[in-house]
């Protein structure tokens, strides 16, 4: 998928832009504070229909303006096209896909699937295993088929075990959603290890390419003890869970753990190892979405050069060329840009006010 125009209008300190961005890699230079992150995040809003930012829209209409709109238009790999339009005000907002009346996450997710590389991405191995679950899930969501339907009707069962839990209510009424709960969690938990196998296959090229030769392993826990079944575990925590008042153990709690040569990636690499190692996995399933399926992913990468030394930050931009896709990088200056990165188009921004290459 390729964006064509952008159109953005009083979307934080951008008062309107509306440029002809390239299919390869798109540069976006400027100062702090200028609104490189504001021009990804608008972006990002029409892949996502929420903000990396906050959680209503409405926060990013710009100071004095009553609302803002952000449009694009884009174009698959098979040559069809699709507009993505974003309406908000403080009070409400509307995304609208193409002439659909009613446009779900899940639609935009689809025709616009977006990688967002942001410096703050090292979270992914030192936080809790929410980020790595929603790292995992972001592959398996557009690679596995059966994920998604399975794990909108594990979370609808989860969550009503959990009120029943939660209102102490008796144990019959409780374990009622247990067979729902375990005929969903083990396709969400198939699709997940199906999916983790692309990534090991995938991952040790990428990994050489940004490392040299070091071990990088993965290792995958389901959410419940893996020495049983799923429904055994719901079985053997049931008073564990009437007791704690909600559901312990599930694919709603699995993880995956990241080690270098033996070492858990968090406790052992540098920060800038860090960075590049997480940005590494996001770019290895890039690779594997438009390998597996020939789907091609937007990459979005704020501030590429930040805590990434000249060596590091050539890897990662050769990295990023050889995927082949469009990309949105953001720099503090020009200088920074890589070498191996070739930039097909430079925009300047400068107090909100995004300036397309000189004809
Ligand atoms: N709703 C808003 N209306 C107007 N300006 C806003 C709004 N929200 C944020 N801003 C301002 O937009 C400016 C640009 O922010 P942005 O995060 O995009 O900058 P940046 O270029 O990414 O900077 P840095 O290099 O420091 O990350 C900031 O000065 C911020 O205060
Ligand atoms: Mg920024």
């Amino acid at each position: 998928m390729r964006l064509e125009l952008l159109h953005i209008e009083n979307f934080r300190c951008i008062e309107r832009c509306d440029i002809d961005v390239s299919p390869g890699i798109n540069c976006i230079v400027g100062d702090n504070a200028s609104g490189k992150t504001s021009f990804l995040e608008a972006i990002y809003i029409l892949g996502r229909g929420e903000s990396f930012r906050q959680a209503r829209l409405g926060q990013a209409v710009r100071h004095d303006s009553e609302a803002l709109t952000v449009r694009t238009r884009l174009t698959d790999r098979q040559g069809s096209r699709h507009r993505i339009g974003c309406h908000a005000s403080r009070s409400m907002h509307r995304i609208k896909l193409d002439d659909q009346a009613e446009t779900r996450r899940f639609d935009l997710i689809n025709v616009l699937p977006l990688q967002h590389i942001d410096p703050n991405l090292h979270r992914l191995l030192e936080h809790g295993p929410k980020y790595r679950r929603h790292f995992l899930d972001w592959g398996v969501f557009h690679v596995e088929h059966a994920f998604f339907p399975a794990w909108r009707r594990y979370r609808r069962a989860l969550k009503q075990r959990n009120r029943a839990l939660r209102a102490r209510q008796p144990k019959h009424q409780v374990v009622a959603w247990d067979a729902e709960l375990v005929q969903q969690g083990e396709i969400i938990d198939a699709c997940r290890r199906q999916y983790l196998e692309h990534v090991k296959r995938r991952l040790p090229e990428t990994t050489r390419n940004l490392f040299g030769n070091q071990d990088i392993t993965f290792a995958y826990h389901p959410g419940w003890r893996g020495d049983r079944s799923f429904g055994n575990a719901l079985i053997d925590s049931l008073e564990q869970d009437l007791r704690a008042g909600f559901t312990q153990q599930g694919p709603h709690r699995a993880d995956i753990r990241i080690s270098i040569a033996a070492m858990n990636a968090r406790d052992w690499v540098s920060r800038g190892q860090q960075k590049l190692l997480t940005a590494g996995l996001l770019l290895a399933q890039a690779d594997i979405l438009q390998s597996t399926r020939g789907i091609e992913p937007v990459l979005l990468l704020d501030d590429m050069a930040a805590e990434l030394g000249a060596r590091y930050r050539d890897a990662l931009a050769a990295e990023v060329a050889r995927l082949g896709v469009q990309c949105f990088v953001t720099f503090l200056s020009a200088e920074l840009i890589p070498e191996t990165l070739r930039p097909a188009r430079m925009f300047h921004v400068e107090h909100g006010h995004i300036m397309p290459p000189p004809a």
